[in-house]
């Protein structure tokens, strides 16, 4: 059993370092890119409030294809430059959209969602995939969210994805 007991009121900069850590550890020794996907994304889920959706979408030949994630079913497969996952794909940016509905082609997978933040997940200089997550709260996220899933996506890229 692994029991990680976030406190969901602690700053948010205090919250990321412990999620930072927990990811690390959960990951640590593990060459399954699935299961390390799934886990994070429950670990997400676990430490931050106010999401209904958060997951993965990889990089599969250019194309976004839908990873683990926690949430309501989710568009299976996203092209590049489409929604807010795929300009994170073809940009290579994260992207922190503070109200969807005002995001061009924003793809409402649930419809509760109001506000959205996608970080890609690089290794060696390529999106591998992108880490996607949804509120239905309008401005859910800040800069301090942005910076902590980056530190998160830094920390799992060599988990998330085979050694070549
Ligand atoms: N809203 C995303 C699609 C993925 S779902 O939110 C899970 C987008 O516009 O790319």
């Amino acid at each position: 059993m692994y029991d990680f007991t976030p406190d969901t009121t602690a700053p948010k900069a205090e919250l990321y370092r412990e999620l930072v850590i927990a990811a690390q550890a959960l990951t640590a020794g593990e060459s399954d890119g699935v299961a390390n996907m799934a886990n994070v994304a429950a670990l997400i889920w676990q430490y931050l409030p106010d999401l209904n959706w958060a997951g993965f979408y990889r990089n599969v030949g250019g194309e976004l294809v839908l990873g683990p994630f926690i949430g309501k079913p989710a568009c299976i497969r996203i092209a590049s430059g489409q929604g807010v996952c795929g300009a994170a794909l073809a940009s290579g940016n994260l992207q922190l959209v503070a109200d969807v509905h005002a995001f061009p082609g924003h793809i409402a997978c649930d419809a509760a969602s109001r506000s959205e933040l996608v970080v890609p997940v690089l290794r060696d200089g390529q999106v591998i995939a992108v880490i996607d997550l949804d509120s239905p709260h309008p401005a859910r996220f800040d800069a301090a969210d942005a910076e902590g899933i980056t530190a998160l996506a830094a920390i799992i890229s060599l988990a998330i994805a085979p050694v070549i």
